[in-house]
């Protein structure tokens, strides 16, 4: 098609008058309704008692009920000793874990990060927006290192770490990474996991958010980070977060940090502080749901049921509308709720001014960058697990009308 023909097709779809939503990386409804049960698990007083015998309507229980500590601790693959239970967000478990580092020091010897004049993160890219924002909002200032599919730049990572004392953090997403799907090769883990950073006081982020979130029988794999750095004496270093919200309700899940035992016992000096404990009835609502590992399992096999089709639904309008374009790529992970759409530079803004002009709402070029400035303007976040399969299909055919139009625009 040329650009005529394009511009054609693309009034045609703006005569539509559609109102279609990609952006957020949501679960459908159809996704939170086969949790159901959840809702009841817990029905009556006698119900309420943890394993322990202790009741969960009352006070007590800082880091959470056992039996909950023991299912996110095999989630992750750690014991119990590594975990805390959160609320229904790990985002606010990292969130208080920098405010708390920027009050208190993360490590013996060492200054709270707020009396730098200036502290840096390593922010591989393209990465999670909300990353960024928690680090804009604390005034740290954040590093690009470039995403490929084998994990983060690593040569990059280890000089700038070793030479600087003011980096005191990395985001990392290490499975089915947020956007690309990518998940980190186990050398990477192992480099990662071996770092000599300058400061005593540089922590790992290790969201893995999308632990169990695959979309295909062949999973990828990612070591176990803790056993992995104890080999390098360097267990300290990391903060693991994960929580449910994609497994059950994102609105009422359960979350969870987990670090060694050490940092544990520092983070809940600071947690009893904060606050008494978080909702306990939830977290005994979830283990009756999922009484073992296995139970969490089968329900990641519903999700993918329901998933999978919808990733497919986008290859396929892809595969057809982007025919012979080859500065056109697009990343199929084996897991997440995301994968990376790549334009030619210059065009990623522009295909999405266009993709909301004829009613369809993508996410924000840039957004996946740290102050929200992709330099090559070529990224794109592909979110296909809320709308239904109808509206995919419309809405990814509408999106390579687009991105075509925006790139002869731009190129021819
Ligand atoms: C990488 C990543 N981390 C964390 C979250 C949010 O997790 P939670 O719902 O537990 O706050 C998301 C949600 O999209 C995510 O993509």
């Amino acid at each position: 098609m040329n650009r005529i023909e394009l511009q054609k097709k693309y009034d045609e779809y703006k005569a539509m008058g559609l109102k279609l939503d990609m952006s957020r990386g949501k679960p459908s409804p159809e996704q939170v309704s086969t949790m159901e049960r959840l809702l009841t698990a817990v029905k009556t007083n006698e119900e309420c008692f943890s394993e322990t015998g202790s009741d969960c309507r009352n006070y007590g229980g800082l880091d959470g009920i056992n039996e909950m500590k023991r299912l996110l601790g095999e989630m992750l693959g750690v014991t119990s000793d590594h975990i805390i239970v959160g609320g229904n967000s790990s985002l606010n478990l990292m969130y208080d874990t920098v405010a708390r580092s920027m009050l208190h020091p993360v490590e013996d010897g060492c200054k709270p990060w707020s009396k730098y004049d200036q502290i840096t993160f390593l922010c591989p890219v393209p990465g999670y927006d909300r990353h960024f924002a928690i680090c804009e909002f604390f005034g740290i200032k954040m590093i690009n290192i470039p995403l490929s599919e084998d994990g983060p730049d690593m040569d990059m990572v280890e000089s700038l770490v070793a030479n600087d004392e003011t980096i005191k953090g990395m985001w990392c997403v290490p499975k089915y990474s947020n956007p690309s799907g990518f998940t980190y090769s186990k050398e990477t883990v192992h480099r990662i996991a071996a770092m000599k950073p300058k400061a005593k006081d540089f922590r790992v982020f290790w969201d893995n958010a999308y632990v169990l979130h695959d979309l295909t029988d062949m999973p990828d794999e990612l070591p176990e980070i803790f056993s992995v750095a104890e080999q390098y004496g360097n267990e300290d270093m990391f903060f693991e977060f994960a929580s449910t919200s994609k497994i059950t309700f994102p609105g009422s899940g359960v979350s969870c940090i987990a670090a060694s035992p050490r940092n544990i016992k520092r983070i809940l000096n600071a947690l009893k502080v904060q606050t008494i404990g978080h909702d306990k009835l939830n977290q005994l609502r979830h283990s009756r749901v999922f009484k073992c590992y296995d139970d969490i399992v089968a329900q990641m096999k519903v999700h993918m049921n329901i998933i999978r089709p919808k990733f497919q639904i986008i290859y396929e309008a892809f595969e057809n509308g982007f025919e012979g374009y080859d500065n056109v790529s697009w990343t199929i992970p084996n897991g997440g709720y995301f994968f990376c759409l790549s334009l030619p530079n210059g065009t990623a803004k522009r295909t999405v001014e266009l993709c909301a002009e004829a009613g369809l709402v993508i996410t924000p070029a840039g957004a996946m960058f740290p102050y929200g400035i992709d330099p090559e303007d070529s990224k794109l976040r592909i979110a296909p697990t809320f709308p239904s399969c109808e509206e995919l299909a419309v809405a990814a055919d509408l999106l390579t009308v687009c991105a075509r139009l925006a790139i002869a625009e731009k190129y021819e």
